[in-house]
């Protein structure tokens, strides 16, 4: 990875390219519509569980039903979610932790929130995961322990053996209880009946105007099948919640690691309310995300025509690799971040320096969208793909902080280090922090 900037590696019972540099980020971007094309589990892999889980959805697809799925989707999340709904979850969490307080062990609680925050400012419903988690909580924990096994997910094949494998079919089971669960809690009631095949004529719209209005009017017009509808909503519901869970908590660690840093955020977020955020948070969360991305690394593009991929090779020339149709070809925000590669990073890859994004918020977006732009910042993607939930991600981020920041004085409890899960998320392990009230 170091001289190329790509290996070869075996995963999903297959070979595949695996992308870790800038020139080759930004080819991945460049083709992405015609050759390095989108191809999720659930054409890599149509019989595993986990294609079960994440079905064909906006993250997975590719071309007509891409389009389809992110002409409802992707402008709805950037224009239509509710500021005052990331209020109500901030503010039910401070009151959270304000009543466990002392060492506590927050993956769980950052879940909660998480899943508190996209339930009540993305599909606009009060599930109240932070007072009293409904069933959607418990059932989802456990579909995670069952898809996310190592050995499933290196040799999926072995899902197609539930006699030899009984768990599997628990899994399947979990699944179908999720799907059922989430479609008890979001869809409008029109929406509800027409999955349940009941009459739609005349589909009269859903009441609400969030991004559920737009996918219930989908599934009411015809736009969505019942599947596309549930597979969209499903992963909706797991992309909104997963990665703002895994970045609040590296942040909350490099955070409490660092009391000098908290007083001086605190000191800075004090002059800088609402939508005039503090700049040394903004810098201090990008800086996070490019040293602990949460989504370290994915493998879910195909190669759709012969094309050849061109890499650096350190101190030497070019290295030209031809790939043929049906190659599956992934990246790793982790070796674009961390290589020695000729980009903002480059002197000091490693290191956590939040002021290497810069002074202003305009100067780290700037910088932000750069980088993006030339595939050495990749936390969020790039190119036609890029992540549409990144401002409400962003947001998420800075009000929970602030809020959490302005309340207590955050110390590890615990140093276990951040690992990748085995289902290749990234955050810290066992975090435990002593949430010390500040004095008033
Ligand atoms: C810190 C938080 C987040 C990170 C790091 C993140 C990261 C990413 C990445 C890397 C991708 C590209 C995936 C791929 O290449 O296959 C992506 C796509 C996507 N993300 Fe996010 N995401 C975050 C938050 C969110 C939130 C809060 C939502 C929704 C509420 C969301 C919705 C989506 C969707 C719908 C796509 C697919 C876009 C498309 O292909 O058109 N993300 N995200």
């Amino acid at each position: 990875m170091s001289k190329h900037g790509a290996v070869v590696i075996f995963f999903g019972s297959q070979w595949n390219v695996l992308v870790g540099c800038p020139e080759g980020m930004a080819q991945l971007f460049d083709r992405e519509a015609a050759v390095l094309q989108k191809s999720g589990n659930h054409r890599k892999l149509p019989h595993a569980v986990i294609s079960a889980l994440t079905g064909g959805n906006i993250i997975s697809e590719t071309g007509k039903k891409w389009r389809a799925y992110a002409r409802v989707i992707r402008p709805a999340l950037k224009d239509r979610i509710d500021a005052v709904g990331l209020d109500v979850a901030c503010q039910r969490l401070l009151g959270r932790l304000k009543l466990q307080q002392g060492v506590l062990a927050v993956t769980s609680i950052v879940q909660q929130y998480a899943m508190e925050a996209v339930t009540l400012c993305v599909f606009g419903k009060d599930l109240k995961f932070l007072d009293q988690p409904p069933r959607i909580h418990a059932v989802h924990a456990l579909v995670k322990r069952h898809i996310f096994h190592p050995l499933f997910l290196s040799v999926p094949v072995l899902d197609n053996y539930p006699r030899l494998f009984p768990d599997r079919v628990e899994a399947r089971n979990l699944i179908s209880q999720l799907e059922h669960e989430l479609l008890a809690a979001l869809p409008s009631a029109e929406a509800k009946q027409a999955l349940a095949g009941g009459a739609v004529d005349g589909a009269s719209s859903p009441s609400s105007s969030n991004i559920l209005f737009d996918l219930d009017e989908a599934l009411l017009k015809g736009t969505f099948s019942s599947r596309e509808y549930i597979d969209n909503l499903k992963i909706l519901f797991i992309a909104g919640h997963e990665n703002v869970q895994q970045a609040l908590c590296s942040l909350l660690m490099v955070m409490a690691r660092d009391l000098a840093l908290q007083d001086a955020i605190r000191k800075d977020a004090l002059s800088h309310r609402g939508d005039d955020p503090s700049p040394l948070l903004h810098a201090v969360i990008y800086e996070t995300l490019r040293l602990y991305p949460p989504i370290p690394q994915l493998i879910n593009r195909r190669v759709a025509e012969p094309c050849v991929l061109s890499l650096p090779s350190q101190g030497g020339a070019q290295l030209h690799v031809p790939l043929q149709p049906g190659t599956y070809v992934g990246w790793t925000a982790f070796g674009v971040h961390r290589g020695r590669w000729n980009t903002q990073w480059q002197s000091d890859p490693d290191v956590f320096r939040p002021s290497r994004w810069g002074n202003t918020v305009e100067d780290i977006d700037a910088l932000a969208r750069r980088a993006r732009s030339r595939g050495e910042f990749v936390s969020f993607h790039g190119g036609l793909r890029t992540c549409p939930g990144q401002a409400f991600a962003l947001r998420s981020l800075h009000l929970s902080l602030t809020a959490i920041l302005g309340s207590f004085r955050l110390t590890l409890a615990s140093n276990d280090g951040t690992q990748l899960t085995p289902g290749g998320l990234m955050a810290p392990r066992n975090l435990q922090l002593r949430f010390e009230p500040l004095a008033d």
